[in-house]
């Protein structure tokens, strides 16, 4: 079959690889017909982690299943399915509390595993035109069938859950005001799950223009934070208030304005902007270490982080990455029920073949390319 594989840092190639196949009783094989490119792939495209040359890339997937193992009982093959990004073996501690995203059976030497990722466990990713899906009557969400809703769906394997996970990790109720820190696909699905939920004002930041217009589409105010201090802005519009809520969904390559690492940048603006008692939630991606990155504290998985002004407003502040199976059920129903479009935010739609040119320009944040997604 033909995949998107890693092959160092800013390269990859589409090649010819063995088959995907099943392997144990409990899995499916998958047919992809969508699979998207994500900001977590980029880190490792960038080579910012330690992902070994080779390993097929991926993990927003979802697809028809074309095979199921002797012990799949639930999942047919032509079922349409999404894949949640995480790995879950379904009868672990974390697992059974829908902790699915800190699996402690799945991953590697920390809990979690996902296709295609890097200390995530061996799993290959969905970039391809099969992928082998362990644990699949667990894992496999169940779509109607057809191809309807195709670019809506394919962001319950991943982004659309994980920004709802933002909203709620920060602790968003209705009628409060939220400020999201990234207009990636991430931080504009943030913005989304906001406005469903009823946020009354919803700020969002980031200094590309293509991405603040997809955020005001949603009703999101832009921020540019190339035309000044995203706090003092936000400050400004909200008459020195400030918001009830945040959602960091940048990670640890965060930047100024001329692309100069500050890895905890967008976590200054939201101490500084969310007000006392409120919530934040840190969806963007931090690593135990950057051994090859430019911060010094970083290196070491360390933040030069205001902790002492968040405690003393008595801030929360929920991480990780998402628990996509808490979510997507109910996110598949909105989408169906005509209450949720996340696929607004896809700007390209490619074969496999053009993976090369969709990671170089994603990677650019070339202007309108917000989010790939790849038919294999
Ligand atoms: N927790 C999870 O489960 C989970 C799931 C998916 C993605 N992620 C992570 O979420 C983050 C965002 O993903 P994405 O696909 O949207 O990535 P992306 O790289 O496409 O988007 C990030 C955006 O942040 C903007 N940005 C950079 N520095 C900024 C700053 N200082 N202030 C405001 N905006 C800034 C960039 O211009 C860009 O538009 C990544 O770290 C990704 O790895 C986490
Ligand atoms: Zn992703
Ligand atoms: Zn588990």
């Amino acid at each position: 079959m033909r995949a998107v594989t890693y092959q160092g840092p800013h390269e990859v190639r589409v090649e010819e690889v063995p088959d995907a196949k099943v392997e144990a009783p409990t899995d499916a094989v998958v047919k992809i017909t969508s699979a998207n490119v994500c900001g977590s792939d980029l880190h490792m495209y960038e080579g910012r982690t330690d992902l070994e040359t080779g390993r097929i890339l991926g993990h927003e997937n979802m697809g028809t299943v074309a095979e199921v193992g002797s012990g799949i009982t639930r999942l047919k093959v032509g079922d349409r399915v999404s894949l949640p990004f995480n790995i879950g073996c379904g009868h672990c501690r974390n697992c059974q509390a829908q902790k699915t995203g800190f699996c402690l059976e799945i991953g590697s030497d920390t809990p979690g595993g996902a296709f295609g990722f890097a200390d995530m466990g061996p799993y290959q990713g969905g970039q391809a035109e099969y992928l082998r899906v362990p644990f699949a009557d667990f894992n496999a969400l169940r779509l109607p069938g057809g191809t309807e809703h195709e670019l809506d769906f394919t962001m319950l394997s991943d982004i659309f859950p994980t920004g709802w996970h933002g909203t709620r990790l920060a602790g968003l109720e209705p009628g409060e005001s939220i400020a999201v820190m990234g207009a990636g696909p991430v931080g504009l699905m943030a913005a989304l799950s906001a406005s469903i939920q009823g946020a009354d004002r919803i700020f969002v930041v980031d200094q590309h223009a293509d991405r603040l217009a997809l955020a005001e589409k949603v009703g999101a105010t832009p921020i540019d934070f190339s035309e000044g201090d995203p706090a003092e802005q936000i400050m400004e519009a909200t008459k020195g208030v400030g918001v009830d809520r945040g959602v960091e969904a940048v990670g640890w390559q965060a930047h100024d304005h001329e692309g100069v690492e500050h890895p905890a940048g967008t976590y200054d603006t939201l101490v500084d902007v969310v007000r006392a008692t409120g919530g934040i939630g840190g969806v963007g991606i931090f690593l135990p270490a950057d051994p090859h990155g430019p911060d010094e504290l970083m290196q070491q998985g360390r933040l030069r982080f205001p902790f002492g002004k968040l405690w003393f407003k008595g801030l929360s502040l929920g991480t990780g990455q998402a628990d996509v199976k808490i979510y997507n059920r109910r996110l598949r129903d909105l989408i169906i029920a005509g209450r949720a479009n996340p696929g607004f935010i896809v700007s390209h739609e490619l074969g496999l073949d053009q993976a090369v040119e969709a990671y170089q320009h994603f990677d650019a944040r070339d202007e309108g390319w917000t989010k790939v997604v790849l038919h294999p």
